[in-house]
């Protein structure tokens, strides 16, 4: 089977990664990856923006399977072009990509297949944002309807914030602020049949102990020892194969991966958002960790194929932490040269914002490397990534130091 795998970031190379282990994968190309995936694959420069561009090299490569890895191609429709074209694709159409890009339309699909959400009203003047604000009151939870790169929520007790931020947005969605922890667990779906994957835990915030801005996540963990132990079977039940259903009666089923974020709240699971995609860095834990051969996977869930399957996964346990650049994410740096990769036994760098210029290896993004740890358990795990990060050097960088630190302390005195 050859396969187009479309992005550019650590995501996509821990899944290229995967389906490169794949031995169905005959042939691996990128677009437009980047220099950590152009050591096993070949990379295409393709603007991810641009539909036709994409469809053109999947024909000329003749590949069996498109895997879209970012949201905004998806949002944009790539899923129905190539469909249309004849060619398999993993991920959603532009319509069923809607639960990634518009807040408003997740909570009306929520409403319809009766799956938990935090309470919300959908606002576009002032009168109604102000009486949605002071109906849930501090802390106040804002978030801009369209796609915002990451940059559309705002949780602050400061009402004026709150405010400014909500009259910012075109549409906007005020909800309900939710107490518990926080949990990312993904669904693979052909449109009808959807299978869980295990839960990992991101990292939003910048800094440790979850201070700083929002970022895109800094890192991640997987599996969950502090989890309820019926948790895939409950988010199945509950969220993933509802919303499936949901999408299937509407006319616009959703294949691809379903991203279910999650908060475990005292009456019961809720969910914070979806999103249309991988989960990234939560891959760079999860690919890992996957025993089922990935593109045999992807490749049954876009051709309708998934009944029956089942997902196994290695006894182990994987952290990953991001190296992010200096300012990230308001104002991150780029250009600086990044130093020799250490090597330490069970782990992978994973590339998610570097390319190559006379300097060598450079970073290009906010988020410049996620280093991936395993181990026997998230102790383990985690003293390998951090024993990788520690020896990457890149001016300015900064790391979280806390990543998987609570939960690694409560499964050793468990
Ligand atoms: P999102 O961009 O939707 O992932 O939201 C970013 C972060 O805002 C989430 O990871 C949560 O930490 C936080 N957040 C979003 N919605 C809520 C909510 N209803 N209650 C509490 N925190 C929330
Ligand atoms: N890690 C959060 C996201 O992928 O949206």
């Amino acid at each position: 089977m050859k396969i187009l795998l479309v992005g550019s970031g650590g995501r996509e190379h821990a899944l290229g990664l995967g389906l490169h282990a794949d031995p169905e994968c005959t042939e691996l190309h990128v677009a437009p990856g980047n220099p950590g995936i152009s050591e096993f694959a070949p990379c295409h420069p393709v603007n991810i923006s641009d539909n036709q561009a994409i469809l053109t090299l999947a024909q000329q490569l003749e590949v069996d399977l498109v895997v879209v890895g970012p949201e905004v191609p998806l949002v944009n429709g790539v899923a129905d072009l190539l469909r249309a074209a004849g060619i398999s694709v993993f991920g959603p159409s532009k319509a069923a990509a809607q639960l990634e890009g518009s807040k408003n339309f997740a909570k009306e699909v929520m409403a319809d297949a009766g799956v938990p959400t935090a309470h919300s009203f959908t606002c576009t003047t002032q009168a109604e944002i102000e009486k949605a604000l002071d109906t849930f009151g501090a802390p106040y939870v804002v978030k801009d309807d369209g796609l915002a790169a990451g940059k559309g929520v705002v949780v602050t007790r400061d009402r004026q914030e709150a405010l400014d931020h909500a009259l910012a947005c075109n549409r906007v969605v005020i909800e309900e602020f939710l107490v518990g922890p926080e949990v990312s667990l993904f669904g693979i779906s052909d449109g009808k049949t959807v299978i869980a994957m295990q839960p990992a835990q991101d990292f939003k915030r910048a800094q440790d102990n979850d201070s700083g801005p929002n970022t895109g996540g800094m890192g991640a963990y997987s599996p969950l020892p502090w989890a309820p132990s019926d948790i895939i079977e409950d988010t199945h039940k509950k969220v993933l194969a509802p919303m499936i259903a949901e999408m299937a009666a509407r006319g616009t089923p959703f294949v691809g991966l379903l991203y279910a974020g999650l908060a475990l709240t005292d009456h019961g699971t809720r969910v914070i958002e979806f999103n249309a995609r991988f989960g990234d860095p939560e891959t760079q834990v999860l690919i890992p960790l996957l025993k089922t051969p990935l593109a045999s996977l992807l490749y049954k869930a876009a051709t309708r194929d998934l009944e029956g399957v089942s997902l196994q996964w290695r006894n182990e346990s994987a952290v990953t932490v991001v190296l992010a650049s200096k300012g990230y994410p308001t104002s991150p740096e780029s250009g600086d040269v990044i130093g020799q990769f250490p090597n330490v036994e069970n782990t992978v760098i994973f590339h998610a914002g570097t390319s190559h210029n006379e300097k060598g290896l450079v970073s290009s993004a906010g988020r410049v490397l996620t280093v991936t740890g395993m181990g026997s358990d998230l102790t383990e795990a985690r003293d390998r990534a951090y024993r990788a990060i520690s020896h990457i050097s890149l001016d300015g960088s900064f790391y979280r130091t806390d990543i998987a630190l609570n939960a690694s302390v409560a499964e050793k005195g468990n």
